[in-house]
Parts: C-alpha cells; sequence; structure tokens
C-alpha cells in the first residue's frame, strides 16, 4: 500500500535494526484518514473472502480494525490484555509471549462473542515473531470458529511471524512488509531481491 509505505518513511524512525517507530499515525497518535484507507485495503485484499466478524489485541490493533469492520459492515472485538489470571469463566483466553519484554501475557476475550461457525478475520498493528496473531488464532480455533485470514498493518519479514503464519496455510495480507531496518534505513520487500 504506497500510502502507509509513503507514511512509514516520512514518518517512521527505525529505532534499531529491529524496532520501527510509528506513533505519529499508529501506536500514540491515530491519523483516522490513513486508517479509514487501510480499512478500504483490507476491504480490497480480502474480496471473496467471507468475514463475520473482525478479532485483534488491544490497543494498536483497534483503529485499523474499526475502519476495516465500517468498510465491512461486521463487528470487531478486541482481546484484552488481562491483569488476573484467575476468574477464566466464561472467557476464551492464550497466553503471548513478548519477545522484547521477554515476559508471558494473557489474552481474553467473552465467549459469547466468538461463536462455532463464525468466520473471523484477525487484524493487528505490527507482526513480528507472531506470538500475538498466533494467540488470536488460538481463541478463534477454541471457539470452534475458523480463521477467515489475518490481516496486518507493518509486517517486519525478517523476522518469523509472516513465514510461519503463510506455512500454516494463513491467508495473511500485509499492507506494507519492511524487509529490513538500519540506522535512518527502512527497506521494503518489493525493493529488495529475497
Ligand atoms: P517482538 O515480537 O518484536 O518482541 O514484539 P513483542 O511481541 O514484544 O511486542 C510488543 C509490542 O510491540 C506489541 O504491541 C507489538 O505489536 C509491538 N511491536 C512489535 N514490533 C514492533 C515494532 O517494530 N514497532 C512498533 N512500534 N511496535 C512493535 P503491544 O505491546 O501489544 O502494544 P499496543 O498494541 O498496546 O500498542
Ligand atoms: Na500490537
Ligand atoms: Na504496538
Amino acid at each position: 500500500m504506497e500510502l502507509l509505505k509513503d507514511r512509514i518513511i516520512k514518518d517512521g524512525t527505525a529505532l534499531s535494526e529491529t524496532v520501527l517507530k510509528v506513533d505519529q499515525f499508529l501506536n500514540h497518535q491515530i491519523d483516522p484518514v490513513l486508517m479509514v484507507e487501510i480499512g478500504k485495503e483490507f476491504k480490497t485484499r480480502f474480496e471473496g473472502v467471507k468475514i463475520d466478524k473482525i478479532l485483534t489485541l488491544e490497543s494498536s490493533g483497534i483503529a485499523p480494525s474499526v475502519m476495516t469492520g465500517l468498510e465491512l459492515g461486521v463487528p470487531v472485538i478486541f482481546a484484552r490484555k488481562r491483569k488476573s489470571l484467575t476468574l477464566t469463566d466464561g472467557l476464551l483466553t492464550a497466553d503471548v509471549y513478548s519477545y522484547t519484554k521477554q515476559e508471558t501475557n494473557n489474552i481474553a476475550v467473552a465467549e459469547k462473542f466468538i461463536q462455532p461457525g463464525d468466520n473471523v478475520l484477525i487484524i493487528d498493528d505490527f507482526l513480528a515473531n507472531g506470538e500475538a496473531a498466533n494467540a488470536l488464532i488460538h481463541i478463534v480455533t477454541k471457539a470452534g470458529a475458523a480463521v477467515a485470514g489475518v490481516g496486518i498493518v507493518i509486517e517486519k519479514s525478517f523476522q518469523k511471524g509472516g513465514k510461519e503464519l503463510r506455512e500454516a496455510g494463513h491467508h495473511v495480507e500485509s499492507l506494507a512488509r519492511i524487509a529490513s531496518l538500519g540506522a535512518g534505513e527502512i527497506k521494503f520487500m518489493d525493493e529488495v531481491r529475497n
């Protein structure tokens, strides 16, 4: 998605060889106009795919998910990051391991929001090692629902998440795919041979 890639070049900062800061439009300040375009792009990318609802993870997945839900006319559910590990009644839960924080967090969705037979599109802001996406897939599967696809705003293709999800047979659509990050340099996948 050219508009997004242009914006990443303009406002994104490579903090290291692995971390891209995009708090000007996605992770802290949000650009609603860009989010509307992201919603339209996901609609196009998943044309012909049956989608009953969208599942994301708070907080940065919510904005692109809501705009996509608006385009598709379907509800959006966000998994909550849980503070308490007790009281799991009526909840679908999964663990998410964070490589950066080196800690495991539990996320949860109320069972009533994902029903057997639902076709669920998973959306998130970043795809790195795939921990969050896999936890959301786990929740959908536990509910007896089907994963319609995985929509990612920014995929860091040099980390293993995207490759593993595609190898597992998921329909993954990433609106920008980063090949590498360096000092003051952001390279996209379609600009490098691989
Ligand atoms: P890791 O695989 O790269 O170690 O990432 P980790 O699981 O630790 O993810 C920690 C948070 O950082 C997640 O958001 C994830 O989406 C996000 N993230 C991963 N890589 C990048 C990156 O290169 N740049 C930015 N800006 N974020 C990245 P979160 O904690 O769930 O936060 P939020 O959704 O509330 O914003
Ligand atoms: Na996130
Ligand atoms: Na984030």
